[in-house]
């Protein structure tokens, strides 16, 4: 028996649980339920985040305490969770006596080891809003490769992280005023000391996918022969800041990041203390596995801060952490306008947790991939593979044992039984590598031989003539046991399922084992309803129903500018002034103009003019356009390359001096340093009109 700790990432206490977080919980609860399942001392603990500027400004508004207002968003989270069939040994919260003492004495051992350095820095304040500005607050244009609209802490396009400051072109998200620079003195944490040690543990260990291993290196520890310095940590925030209060460092605040992994310490803690374990056999025992799941986004926290504290400090290391890509749904974004950002509560008035369960079960893997909820896809394969394959299983012979009960003997089923628990191996190796597809597809595979099985020995036929009445027994004893097997290996993912079957059976599902030796003899129970098809209009009413409750979720996240920002923005009229609007143009002057998405894949400087870049766009398939910019004062060529822009793709071309222009990029500003690129939302793709 394995003692495994496991994790998922502590969800903001900020708002609402979405199915973008849910990808997570559920791929946790998945290996989790499974681990528990094969009978080993598996734990599932999680926490809200509740610390930190968001949540100071989210209480302000809601006019309570940050207290009452992180105790309201955990409730909430909790229920929605235990409906989602999540189920954690310990949900906490990082705001807890134990988070603080974990802390405190993490904090010691960093300070002992001599990794901390104290310095003053500029920090941004937001002089509208009266407040230093969190991270996440202030948004800018990424100092490494240039993505615009990224937030304060770190890049979503490249990873790298960097200090609000150190964004180019920076705005409060709070009120849109652009944020001044003041000093405060700030705690660091020295990671570059630890270099050698995240090197040889991040390429070595066995820890990382290998992905995430290349990732490393290539962006943050360099090769060994040619390291790269690891940035200094900032880890503290003046008040005022929700938080804890740094004992030693009065005024100051550990930030968010710093105590939000020490959480999932603080909440095996306290299930440790409520069931008599000792917390040093979860955390700093070699007979324990700890096991983190988390987004890509999170990767540098996971992997680089977080074993820095945990090897300081003398805790173990993790021994895996295993990272998922983020969800995509019809292949974009999720977007609040269009109503694909559903959040779980929405999602649970109109459709049953077990489709969601399944239908990410179906599509993860080990990989590091963003996953695709397809509308159609969706209500396909949780029709056909669930309701017509599993659940149809049992519907089509419980009714005709009700009165006899399973056979005394199990049948020859012509090996079938057999078949699939020898399958069961390859299954269950699947669900430990986090392969659930596969572990989906194996499955599936079982239920297409189980099925014609039951079609060819036609058990409501064979009730119509009493003398095949124990033929009729044998065959419903063949097709329960097949679907109970089922219920079994979808156990991890279908708790409600395998509850289901076990209560028909007289003989709930428990352990793995019970897929390996067939059930004879018990009664069966009457069939009740276990798992209705998927409705499309129910999907869509989720839908409307998501696009109706932008305004009121508020999050900070939120893609649509909210009415009270507007009206501070304030923005001046001296661009309309000094150039005014051009004259009325009708739709179809507009559209005469084609304006398409396209990436830039080459750009270079070229060196006998003055103003110009010459770019290579992608408009996709192949087809390239040749453009000289006037944007060589505003724009350094790399800062270019990858990046998405609008071109006008049907501009006569233009002969010149140095060669043929054959469209433009569009642009705002009056010119020489002051050149800005449009660029799309994340989700456009090269060669789309833009109208
Ligand atoms: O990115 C997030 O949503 C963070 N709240 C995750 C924290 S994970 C852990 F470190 F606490
Ligand atoms: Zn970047």
């Amino acid at each position: 028996m394995r003692r495994i700790l496991v994790t998922a990432a502590l969800p903001y206490a900020n708002g609402p649980i979405h199915i973008g977080h849910l990808v997570e919980y559920l791929q946790t609860d998945i290996w989790v339920r499974f681990q528990k399942l094969r009978g080993n001392d598996c734990r599932y603990f999680c926490a809200d985040d509740t610390h930190g500027t968001a949540i100071m400004i989210s209480a302000k508004k809601a006019g309570v305490s940050e207290e009452e207002f992180i105790a309201g968003v955990n409730a909430e989270h909790q229920r929605d969770f235990a409906d989602f069939h999540i189920e954690f040994d310990n949900y906490g919260s990082t705001h807890s006596d134990e988070n603080r003492e974990l802390c405190g004495e993490i904090w010691k051992s960093i300070r002992a080891a001599g990794l901390v350095k104290e310095d003053e820095i500029e920090q941004l304040f937001d002089p509208e809003a009266g407040t230093f500005l969190a991270d996440r607050f202030v948004r800018g244009t990424c100092p490494k490769c240039g993505a615009p609209d990224q937030p304060g802490d770190n890049c979503s396009k490249c990873g790298t992280t960097y200090t609000p400051a150190e964004l180019v072109d920076s705005r409060s998200t709070l009120s849109g005023a652009t944020p001044e620079v003041r000093k405060a003195q700030h705690e660091f944490i020295e990671l570059e000391q630890l270099h050698g040690f995240l090197d040889e543990w991040t390429q070595t260990s066995g820890a990382l996918q290998p992905e995430v291993t290349n990732y490393l290196r290539g962006h943050f520890l360099g090769e060994p022969e040619n390291p790269e310095p690891l940035r200094d940590w900032d880890i503290s925030r003046p008040a005022p800041y929700f938080g804890f209060e740094i004992p030693d460092s009065p005024s100051n605040y550990w930030y968010v990041w710093f105590d939000a992994p020490i959480g999932y310490m603080a909440s095996t803690k306290q299930w440790c203390d409520r069931n008599g374990e000792s917390f040093d056999d979860w955390w700093k025992s070699d007979g324990c596995e700890i096991h983190h799941f988390i987004g890509k986004d999170i990767t540098y926290f996971h992997t680089l801060f977080w074993p820095g504290m945990l090897k300081t400090a003398g805790f173990s290391l993790p021994t895996k952490v295993h990272i998922h890509g983020f969800l995509t749904v019809d292949g974009e974004k999720m977007s609040k306008s269009k109503g694909t950002f559903v959040a779980a509560r929405t999602y649970l008035k109109h459709l049953d947790p077990s489709y969601l369960r399944y239908f990410y079960a179906s599509k993860l893997s080990s990989k590091v991939d963003d996953i695709d909820l397809s509308i159609d896809e969706f209500i396909a394969k949780v029709n056909t593979d669930l309701v017509g394959k599993v659940v149809n299983l049992a519907s089509r012979a419980a009714k005709f044992v009700q009165q006899t009960g399973l056979s005394k003997k199990y049948p020859d089923d012509g090996g079938l039984f057999q078949a699939a628990a020898t399958a069961g191996d390859e299954i269950a190796q699947a669900y430990e590598e986090c392969e659930y597809s596969k572990a989906m597809r194996l499955i599936m595979q079982l239920a297409d031989q189980a099925n014609p099985y039951v079609e060819d020995a036609k058990p409501w036929e064979l009730r119509k003539d009493e003398s095949q009445a124990d033929r009729l027994q044998d065959v419903c004893t063949v097709a329960l046991n097949l679907f109970r097997q089922l219920a079994v290996y979808l156990a991890p993912v279908l708790p409600k399922l395998a509850e289901q079957a076990g209560e028909l059976l007289n003989d709930p599902i428990t352990s793995w084992n019970q897929s390996q030796t067939p059930l004879v003899g018990t009664p069966v129970n009457k069939f009740k309803h276990m798992l209705q098809r998927v409705e499309e209009k129910k999907v869509h009413a989720m839908i409307e129903e998501s696009k109706e409750s932008v305004a009121d979720a508020g999050a900070p996240d939120d893609d649509v500018a909210s009415p009270e920002a507007a009206d501070k923005w304030d923005d001046p009229g001296t661009e309309l002034e000094s150039e005014p609007l051009a004259e009325e143009c009708t739709f179809d002057d507009f559209m005469r103009v084609d304006l398409r998405v396209a990436r830039v894949v080459e750009a270079e400087q070229v060196p006998e003019a003055r103003k110009l870049l010459k770019l290579k766009l992608s408009l996709g398939g192949g087809v390239y356009k040749q453009v000289f910019a006037g944007i060589k004062a505003a724009y350094e060529p790399e800062q270019l390359i990858g990046r998405m822009v609008v071109c006008v793709a049907n501009l006569a071309p233009r002969k010149m001096k140095f060669g043929v222009s054959e469209g433009m990029v569009v642009a705002s500003g009056p010119g020489g340093e002051e050149v800005f690129v449009l660029s799309p939302d994340e989700g456009a793709k090269v060669g789309q009109r833009v109208h």
